[in-house]
């Protein structure tokens, strides 16, 4: 249909006409002063970077230093994901399970609808097209984000494909898009100021899985606002992966080359801020000559059975908003590598010389920088006074062609096939350094039973352990037993079933002190279940699993001792039996929609034990 277009609809890219229809629509509801269609060029993003420059929402870094480098500090209450504020509106309440906020849809909706009238007023409307995946991969997904924020377009550039292709590719008009409205909750009255971080303290993100829509209100950061990754990626992506026969996770993908060329693919999932982004940078250690590890991607996975029963995996996005705290020279070089260029930091410190820093990213803290939050920090100052110069969930978005380990193979439309699965989770105690499954059901056990202590990427206790099964609590879009059951269901689609490994890199001693050193040595554990997969390497049957003995791992290089490997492997039946009454926590909740197998999983272990 060539519809006329209303002038004020500005000068669409798209001549879809339910896109247009749908703009015109938020438009009518929320009132911006102008609509702009975001073409995705090179010379867009600088006209938007440069005003915000100059709005004083962004800080150019010196360019000498940080070319291309953009630093933006947020509103105090806006620095983390809002767990609580995170709804799932199925139209039934059981879709969505006990692990998510549900609300009745249409009640919903009306709340939204409230919130959205005129809260665009003063500012622009950017209508940002972008795929989840390469275009030319049946893999990719389809959305349009409507927001009021360009620090949200300026991300969504280095994070996913966007721009005129999208567009051309909605105007075929032969795929679903999925709708994704955002707005920060902040319209400006004629002639109000801006502030830096515009934002609304009453928050809301919402996802309706059945019309496949995201609303999110209020807030500008992270998973909150860029709603191409969790929203999109894992949330109403889960729910369409249930529905089509594949899988969307919350894991890293990375590639493992040997010294004879062979390259062994595997997929991890560990929760926020638990080492996804390091593990798949990782460079293996001194002593392992001829080993390279590919990254593929650091946060999604999306995966799917071949036709031959192959399970592939595919990162759907196109940068990183990795972790700063903890990133540095020594703990993740391709990280480094990745951020030096081209990336907006968000929340780290600015120093005198128009750089940036974050705790952990050099050995010594500078003399004096600004913190996160804009006031002056010193070391004595954090010695007396324990005060932070980064947020602990700063964040650094960075292009992922910058990763000098990027594999050829990162953006095949094909995906890369997909060998083991790897669950870990963030445990002070209990929990070894490795494991493999003994069988994929006992595999999805694991993963369904994870437990991590909870980090700064959600708002909320720091610390907890709390049960995250395959690090997808706060991003399954439907009920977690029946996503335990899709996992089960998966198995029957392959043919070569990938083996499944559970790690812990936090294990500490009495003192409290880690007791593996990780990051690079990692390699270690990623080398031998390397092995397990192809057949070379030997382990032991214990009562969790198949565990490695001291002379089946690889210690070249690194003085490591057996007791101290003893330690770490260690399985406290006493404190199994502690940890197996605490998976009953989350079975309890989801026990009339709980798979048999889990129950039988569970009756095994404790026979074990
Ligand atoms: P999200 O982006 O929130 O999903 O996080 P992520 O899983 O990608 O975590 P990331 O790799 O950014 O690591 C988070 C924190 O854990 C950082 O401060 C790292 O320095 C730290 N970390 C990562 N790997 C290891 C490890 O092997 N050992 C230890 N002790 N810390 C690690
Ligand atoms: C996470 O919290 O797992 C992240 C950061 O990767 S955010 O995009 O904010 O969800
Ligand atoms: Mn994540």
């Amino acid at each position: 249909m060539a519809a006329s277009v209303p002038s004020r609809l500005g000068s669409p890219l798209c001549r879809n006409s339910h896109l247009l229809r749908w703009v015109e629509k938020v438009s009518d509801l929320t009132q911006p002063d102008h609509i702009h269609w975001v073409d995705g060029s090179a010379d867009e993003n600088q006209r938007l970077l440069d005003a915000m420059v100059r709005s004083g929402s962004l800080t150019r870094l010196n360019p000498e230093l940080w070319p291309g480098c953009y630093y933006a500090r947020t509103d105090a209450g806006d620095v983390a994901r809002l767990e609580d504020r995170t709804f799932i509106c199925s139209l039934s309440r059981d879709a969505a399970g006990p692990t998510n906020h549900w609300a009745e849809p249409y009640a919903m909706r009306g709340r939204l609808r409230q919130l959205f009238a005129g809260c665009m007023r003063g500012r622009t409307l950017y209508v940002l097209p972008f795929s989840l995946g390469p275009l030319a991969s049946p893999f990719s997904r389809i959305g349009v984000q409507l927001t009021d924020s360009p620090y949200v377009v300026v991300s969504m550039r280095i994070m996913a494909r966007i721009g005129r292709e999208v567009f051309a590719e909605i105007d075929k008009n032969t795929r679903r898009v999925v709708a994704c409205l955002h707005s920060l909750g902040a319209p400006l009255a004629p002639g109000q100021a801006d502030v830096a971080w515009p934002s609304n303290p009453e928050k809301y993100i919402v996802h309706f899985p059945e019309s496949r829509e995201i609303w999110s209100y209020g807030s500008g950061y992270g998973g909150n606002a860029l709603l191409s990754k969790k929203c999109f990626g894992l949330r109403l992506a889960s729910t369409m992966a249930r529905d089509e026969g594949w899988m969307a996770e919350h894991m890293l993908i990375l590639g493992v080359e040997d010294p004879q060329g062979e390259k062994t693919y595997v997929a991890a999932a560990f929760p926020s801020a638990c080492g996804k982004t390091n593990f798949a940078m990782l460079i293996p250690p001194p002593g392992f000559a001829g080993w390279k590890v590919w990254t593929v991607g650091d946060d999604i996975a999306w995966m799917k059975p071949d036709p031959q029963g192959q399970l592939r995996g595919l990162n759907p996005e196109t940068g990183f908003f990795g972790v700063a705290p903890g990133t540095s020279a020594r703990t993740n070089p391709n990280a480094m590598a990745a951020l030096s260029r081209n990336t907006i930091f968000t929340n780290v410190a600015l120093t005198p010389d128009g750089g940036v820093w974050w705790e952990g990213m050099t050995p010594e803290p500078p003399a004096e920088c600004l913190d996160w939050r804009g006031q002056t920090w010193t070391p004595a100052l954090a010695r007396a006074t324990g005060a932070r110069a980064a947020h602990p969930n700063a964040r650094f978005t960075a292009p992922a062609s910058q990763c000098p380990t990027m594999d050829p193979d990162w953006q095949s439309p094909a995906g890369v096939p997909i060998s083991a699965i790897i669950f870990g989770g963030r445990r002070a105690a209990t929990l070894p350094l490795v494991y493999q499954a003994f069988n994929w059901s006992s595999g999805v056990y694991a993963g369904a039973t994870m437990g991590s202590e909870t980090t700064a990427a959600a708002a909320g206790a720091l610390g907890r352990v709390r049960r995250d099964p395959m690090a997808m609590l706060p991003f399954c879009g439907y009920h977690m037993g029946d996503y335990f059951r899709h996992w089960l269901k998966m198995q029957r689609a392959l043919r070569l079933t990938p083996k499944i490994f559970h790690v812990n890199w936090f294990r500490q001693d009495a003192q409290g002190r880690y007791l593996w050193p990780g990051f690079s040595e990692n390699m270690r554990v990623l080398q031998w279940i390397v092995d397990r997969v192809h057949g070379r390497t030997l382990a032991h049957e214990t009562a969790i699993g198949w565990m490695p003995r001291y002379e089946e791992i690889n210690w070249s290089g690194l003085d490591y001792s057996r007791e101290r490997f003893n330690e770490l492997q260690a399985v406290d039946r006493s404190a199994w039996r502690s940890e197996v009454i605490s998976h009953e926590e989350l079975f309890i909740d989801l026990h009339d929609h709980l798979p048999p197998e889990m129950i039988y999983e569970r009756e095994l272990l404790i026979c074990r034990l």
